[in-house]
């Protein structure tokens, strides 16, 4: 695998599924698999679940993992071309990634989406440069429209506690006070349409995620209504896309509390477990009652996040032989 990004890059779910169940049975089997390797990971945004769950995935196979946070620990870097370097930035990534390559054999990269030019983030401008020319494979580890790693340990956990063949998955919309990026429903839209479930999106108008991400399925603007008969309820604010008016990209165009997760909406669904990527804002995004009920699964999906990231660089690994 050269580079993960998208659900296509895992290949067979099936198959990827069963691997993470091997690895999260015997975490430590592939130690030597990773022994003298180095995966870089870069980060240009905040992070607590990517940095740490993907540190413990490196070290369970072996491999010495070095963190950069971007403008803390290094010069700040340009990211676009053609600019007159005469502002804050001392080093544009042309040069810093080739550098970074030179000393790793995988990289990392948190890049989210400024939300400003949706073209500039659309196109992956930050994460593509680092895979022309890094000469590295690349883990997207949330770039400016997909978050992987996220959505296959989301997979992994509808996997584990699904009591149906084919559970229905609702993602829903909820408000934040900050316009959020759309990586994480993309992905999850992404790999639910992959994956074997009943999957159905609710928000309000507006907020239409890019066809390239949901493909056909079904939106329910009514969210009550989406909730109904639900086994897993995904819940996660996202700014508009600017699918159908590119002038609005990033900005909030509603705030409704209505949306925000609480009990009533959970008693319309087939006592569905409760999942979110975190951070959440509580009582925002959902209510103190549903995130600390039994039936709430935030933690498990979060432990899950080392497991995904230790099969994508497994197989990275594997690859370099
Ligand atoms: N879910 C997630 O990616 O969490 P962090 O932003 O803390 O890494």
């Amino acid at each position: 695998m050269r580079s993960f990004f998208h659900v296509s890059d895992i290949g067979d779910l099936g198959k990827a599924l069963e691997e993470a169940r091997q690895v999260k049975a015997t975490p430590f089997a592939w130690k030597e698999l990773g022994r003298d390797k180095t995966i870089i990971l870069i980060f240009f945004n905040s992070s607590l679940r990517t940095r740490l769950s993907s540190q413990k995935a490196a070290l369970n196979l072996g491999m010495n993992p070095i963190v950069l946070n971007v403008g803390a620990d290094s010069w700040k870097l340009e990211t676009q071309l053609g600019v007159v370097m005469d502002g804050d930035k001392s080093e544009h990534l042309r040069e810093a990634i080739p550098v970074i390559g030179s000393y790793c054999d995988l990289i990392g990269v948190r890049s989210f989406a400024g939300l400003q030019d949706r073209d500039f983030d659309y196109a992956e401008t930050i994460l593509s440069q680092f895979i022309e020319y890094s000469g590295k494979p690349v883990i997207s580890l949330e770039s400016a429209t997909v978050h992987p790693c996220q959505a296959f340990a989301d997979l992994i956990t509808i996997e584990e506690y699904k009591t149906k063949p084919r559970p229905k998955v609702v993602m829903t919309w909820a408000p934040h006070p900050r316009a959020l990026p759309q990586a994480v429903p993309n992905s999850f839209a992404e790999w639910m349409n992959a994956a074997d479930v009943d999957f159905v999106i609710t928000h309000p108008e507006g907020y239409e995620l890019d066809p390239k991400f949901v493909g056909d399925v079904v939106v329910e603007y009514d969210q009550m209504k989406a909730l109904e008969g639900a086994d897993f309820v995904y819940a996660k604010n996202w700014s508009c896309p600017g699918v159908s008016r590119p002038e609005d990209y990033g900005k909030i165009l509603n705030k409704d509390m209505d949306w925000v997760v609480d009990a009533r909406h959970m008693a319309v669904t087939d006592n569905a477990y409760f999942m979110h990527c975190l951070p959440v804002r509580r009582n925002m995004i959902v209510s103190d009652e549903v995130i600390d009920s039994p039936r709430s699964i935030v933690i498990p999906e979060a432990a899950n996040r080392v497991v995904s990231a230790q099969v994508v660089m497994k197989r990275m690994l594997e690859d370099l032989r």
